[in-house]
């Protein structure tokens, strides 16, 4: 596809009732169904995320897995009692009392997606353990080729009117197939019942950028063409694909993380501000720079592969999977017209960090250069992972004679002045049970990011080879421009 836009969704998404389902306001879950109990993702992050939700008095309805498994409900619960402990064992330990609580009102529905019984038996245990009325919450912690039966299923049980479907990502491989998958989802759920995660909604530093920059004035009147020059967005990931050789060799750095959660982070940095903190107002602002993004020219884009990736397990011969992106994003809106924003993600890097630098403006006169000095940009940074802050690079007076000037960090880490905060998971399931889409991927948004990033995906040429543990292939180290990427000092992370 080229560079057209998506244009207006065959069924409009955007409401100016926000939080509206079936005009009646959001149901909260009367019991939540995980399918997928016994899978990877329930057990490093979904388990025990519902264990913290319980300690907080935020998971009060019965928990029915549903997994093709041999366990029965006394193993599944042996099988949660481990993965909660091997969270938090050595992270501030696990209080007894909550975790039996949650156990006790754990159910178990086993066998095969693709058997009806599956899910007349999930209807009986729904209706005994929460009412013949009760309004279910299904998280779909399955991959993706399940998502249609399973969705059919609940609806062939009859429980779909009565049901808010939360689904994993990816939510499609490219623009066709997610409206397809959508268009199947729709015959039996409307919009607003339909939650698309992407963790990175539910991470607070992510969330706190709206925050950053519409509870405060400090930072708005420069968020323009007119002071900044450039972003720079930077996802990296010190450690490889490790044992997701198939998984990851099949999606590739643009489907995995760019498509999804860089594209989501850039909306809040880039758009302009909601009409209120409603869902769809939010997801409109999103909707709306998202709109504004031009579909990606590969000739402004690197693609790379750090050497060893195609000996890993499950990768296949002849691959052309990418490990490393990175790219130029032009934005023809009002405000960000001519401000280019370079993008790179990749695996096997120096570092695990998430940061977003505004490279601002140069003074219209340079004054205060000592000699053979180049003039310094200040610096916004907005710090996402590992440890969320901002630091402003400013320019001041080195001590001594003469008037030169010298960058310095003017930083604040959030995490020491406010403590820790919640883990996107505990975020998606709260927000999931109380039915509030505003940390969900809205459809229309997620088209436009499947157009963003459309002319680039399925490249089938092989990427250019990085060594393990450094910055890239060299040939993205100047697409910022010649002066390469700014600097990040290394986290730890
Ligand atoms: C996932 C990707 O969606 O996000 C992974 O599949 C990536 O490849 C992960 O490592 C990063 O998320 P987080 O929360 O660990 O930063």
């Amino acid at each position: 596809m080229d560079d057209a836009k998506v244009g207006p969704s065959p069924n409009p998404t955007s409401s100016s009732t926000d939080h509206a389902t079936d005009g009646a306001g959001p149901h909260a879950a009367d019991v939540l169904v995980l399918f997928g109990i016994t899978g990877d993702l329930a057990h490093k992050l979904v388990l025990p995320a519902l264990y913290r939700l319980v300690e907080r008095g935020e998971l009060t309805v019965p928990l029915i897995g549903v997994a093709l498994t041999d366990l029965d409900t006394d193993g599944l619960r042996r099988h949660i009692a481990d993965c909660v402990h091997q969270a938090f064992d050595a992270d501030g330990g696990v209080d007894a009392g909550v975790l039996d609580k949650m156990l006790a009102d754990t159910h178990l529905v086993a066998g095969d997606y693709a058997d009806p019984a599956v899910f007349t038996h999930l209807a009986d245990i729904i209706t005994a353990q929460a009412g013949p009325d009760a309004f279910a919450v299904h998280y779909l912690a399955v991959p993706p080729s399940l998502f249609r039966a399973v969705a059919d299923g609940i609806a062939a049980a009859g429980l779909a009117g009565r049901s808010r479907l939360v689904v994993e990502k990816p939510f499609g491989r490219d623009l066709a197939s997610a409206r397809e998958l959508d268009a199947h989802l729709r015959l039996n759920y409307p919009e607003d019942r339909v939650f698309r995660v992407d963790h990175f909604l539910g991470k607070e530093p992510v969330e706190d950028l709206l925050v950053l920059r519409f509870a405060n004035t400090l930072l708005e009147p420069l968020w323009n063409r007119q002071w900044i020059d450039h972003f720079e967005i930077t996802m990296a990931e010190n450690f490889d694909v490790a044992d997701r050789g198939s998984f990851y060799d099949a999606v590739g750095t643009v489907r995995d993380v760019v498509q999804n959660h860089l594209l989501q982070v850039l909306a809040y940095v880039l758009m302009d501000a909601p009409l209120s903190d409603g869902a769809n107002d939010q997801r409109d602002a999103k909707h709306r720079v998202l709109r504004a993004i031009r579909a990606v020219d590969p000739a402004e884009v690197v693609r790379g592969r750090y050497d060893g990736y195609t000996d890993t397990p499950g990768v296949a011969a002849g691959s052309t999977t990418e490990t490393y992106v990175a790219l130029t994003l032009h934005v023809d809106d009002w405000r960000w017209s001519g401000v280019p924003v370079y993008v790179r993600a990749g695996k096997d890097l120096p570092d695990t960090l998430l940061d977003i630098v505004a490279v601002m403006r140069t003074p219209p006169r340079t004054l205060f250069l000592g000699e053979g000095q180049k003039p310094n940009a200040d610096q916004v940074r907005l710090r996402l992972q590992p440890d969320a802050g901002v630091t402003f690079t400013i320019l001041v007076k080195e001590p001594g004679g003469g008037d030169v000037a010298v960058p310095v960090p003017v930083s604040v880490d959030f995490r020491r002045v406010l403590g820790p905060v919640h883990a996107a998971y505990e975020r998606i399931f709260a927000d999931a049970l109380a039915g509030d889409p505003t940390h969900f991927a809205r459809m229309d948004n997620l088209e436009e990011a499947w157009r963003i990033v459309g002319p680039i995906l399925d490249a089938t040429t092989p990427p250019v080879s990085y060594e393990p543990g450094s910055w890239g292939p060299d040939a993205a180290a100047t697409l910022p421009g010649p002066q390469g990427w700014v600097e990040l000092p290394p986290t730890g992370g």
